[in-house]
């Protein structure tokens, strides 16, 4: 039985192991020791968009100035505004990381070129 329980711990790691080295492709740098900038920012595509266009109600964060995002986002850690989700995602970052998600999103470019 510790035999074929053994096969199986050794298959998961092999997956985990495919599973990160996935993670690593198309990443422009080699990742840091945290999160790498474009990791943390493809949390905040799940809800404004790939590359932060949004197609809906949510608003768009592309074509927007490093400046601006980081000053909402600050704004939002000090839950200034009213929003309704920002505030608890804000704080989950530090100044930091909010100043290079900024950056990140504000140098994405729109993929089709059209309005944004
Ligand atoms: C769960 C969905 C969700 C996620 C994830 C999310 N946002 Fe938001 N975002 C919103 C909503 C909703 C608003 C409108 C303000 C509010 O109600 O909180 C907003 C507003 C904003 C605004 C203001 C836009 C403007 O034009 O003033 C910025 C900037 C922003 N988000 C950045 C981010 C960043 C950066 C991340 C990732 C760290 C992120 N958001 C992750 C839902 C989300």
């Amino acid at each position: 039985m510790t035999g074929s329980r053994g096969k199986l711990f050794a298959r998961a790691l092999a997956a985990a192991a495919g599973l990160s080295l996935m993670a690593g492709v198309g990443a422009a740098e080699p990742a840091p020791a945290g999160p790498s900038v474009e990791a943390l920012s493809f949390n905040c595509y799940t809800c404004h968009g790939p590359d932060g266009r949004s197609p809906a109600a949510m608003p768009s964060l592309q074509g927007k100035h490093a400046d601006y995002l980081l000053r909402r986002l600050l704004e939002f850690k000090q839950g200034k505004g009213h929003p309704t989700i920002m505030d608890r995602i804000a704080r989950g970052y530090s100044d930091e990381e909010l100043a290079d998600i900024a950056a990140y999103i504000a140098a994405q470019t729109p993929s089709t070129g059209e309005r944004r």
